[in-house]
């Protein structure tokens, strides 16, 4: 693994076993995440985005299957990488890196707290699994990282049970549980999705921030591509289980080369199209299920650039544009071919 990558996937493969036949569900994608760095994986929904978090940390339900690749982690300790997809689905070893080095959070906090107790004592409770710390001291520790989220008068807001707090109050509470292990990765699937856009600015806020002043790394899953250019550094799109673009967050919307990447930067609402009552671009058609996926580039049945024969072929092959500026798409590849002869 390289210098600072803490997290590299590598031609990870997840087939859905469905009455006995494997269906492929993501098809050998490929990302790095560097320390203290925000990579996003967007794409619309059904493309493969929840499925390869849960994959991440090993938390598929049983109908889905890591089939092959790697998913490496740089532990901060300093030891050998360890290839999650070589460890027990719910060994010790991953059970270890689950909560305490990688923490998870989700669109729907309630998921991360049980309605019969308070908010502190689940937060205290996550703290004194893993710190060893005494019942007053996880106490205080759960009011700090309160106060940290945001969560005003956090004192109070320790006894409360989560059905006394408003959705993004949970959203926070459900990201200091996440923060209460002192995680080095974060991953982050649709986390403000469910919000209302002001209570959605505050949470991205909040992770920005953790971002800035802790270093906190972070895989930031949405299929919103305005949200990413608010926090994350680096992006993968994805299209039915494959990565179709990847490169710094700049390059992409600068420079976006994936006719799919294009039909979602212009999906974006921008700030005069809505005064000037101009229609949002949509994206022709819709993501096909599992079980039609289209031969070749999965993509083709909706691109305006769609070339016969070819596309609808095989599968694009990686095209590298630069050494920060990957894409499949057969038209790079066509260029690169002219201008090589
Ligand atoms: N437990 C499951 N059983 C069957 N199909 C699933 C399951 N989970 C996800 N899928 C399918 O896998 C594909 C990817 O799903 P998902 O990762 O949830 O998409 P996204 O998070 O990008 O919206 C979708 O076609 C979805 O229907
Ligand atoms: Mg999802």
């Amino acid at each position: 693994m390289q210098n600072d990558v803490i997290l590299e996937v590598h031609n990870l493969h997840i087939t859905l076993d469905f009455d006995g036949e494997d269906i492929p569900v993501v098809q050998g994608i490929d990302f790095e995440l560097s320390a203290g760095k925000v990579l996003a994986l967007v794409g619309e929904s059904g493309c493969g985005k929840s499925v390869t978090s849960q994959a991440l940390l090993r938390l598929l339900p049983r109908e889905l299957r890591i089939t092959s690749g790697q998913i490496n982690f740089q532990a901060a300790d300093g030891q050998a990488p360890v290839d999650f997809v070589s460890l027990a689905k719910d060994g010790k070893k991953i059970r270890e890196i689950r909560g305490n080095q990688i923490a998870m959070i989700f669109q729907e906090p309630m998921s991360s707290f049980s309605v019969l107790h308070t908010i502190g004592n689940q937060i205290g409770e996550v703290i004194r699994l893993h710190l060893k710390a005494s019942k007053a001291e996880a106490r205080a520790l759960t009011v700090e990282l309160l106060d940290k989220v945001g969560i005003p008068d956090p004192a109070r807001a320790v006894d409360q049970y989560p059905y006394e707090f408003s959705g993004g109050m949970r959203q926070r509470g459900m990201i200091a549980k996440a923060l209460a292990c002192n995680p080095s990765v974060l991953i982050a699937d649709e986390p403000t999705t469910a919000l209302d856009v002001t209570i959605q600015a505050q949470v991205l806020e909040l992770l920005r921030r953790l971002k800035a002043d802790d270093g906190m790394s972070m895989i930031f899953i949405t299929h919103d591509l305005g949200v990413v250019a608010q926090i994350a550094d680096d992006v993968a799109i994805m299209y039915m289980g494959r990565i179709v673009e990847k490169g710094p967050v700049g390059e992409i919307f600068g420079n976006p080369q994936h006719p799919y990447t294009v039909s979602l930067l212009n999906a974006i609402p921008r700030l005069g199209d809505l005064s000037a009552r101009r229609e949002l671009a949509s994206i022709r058609g819709s993501v096909p299920s599992l079980f039609e996926r289209p031969p070749g580039c999965a993509f083709h049945p909706r691109c305006d650039s769609f070339m016969e024969k070819l596309c609808d072929a095989q599968p694009p092959p990686l095209t590298r544009l630069s050494p920060i500026h990957e894409v499949r798409c057969f038209l790079h590849q066509a260029a690169e071919k002219e201008a090589a002869l």
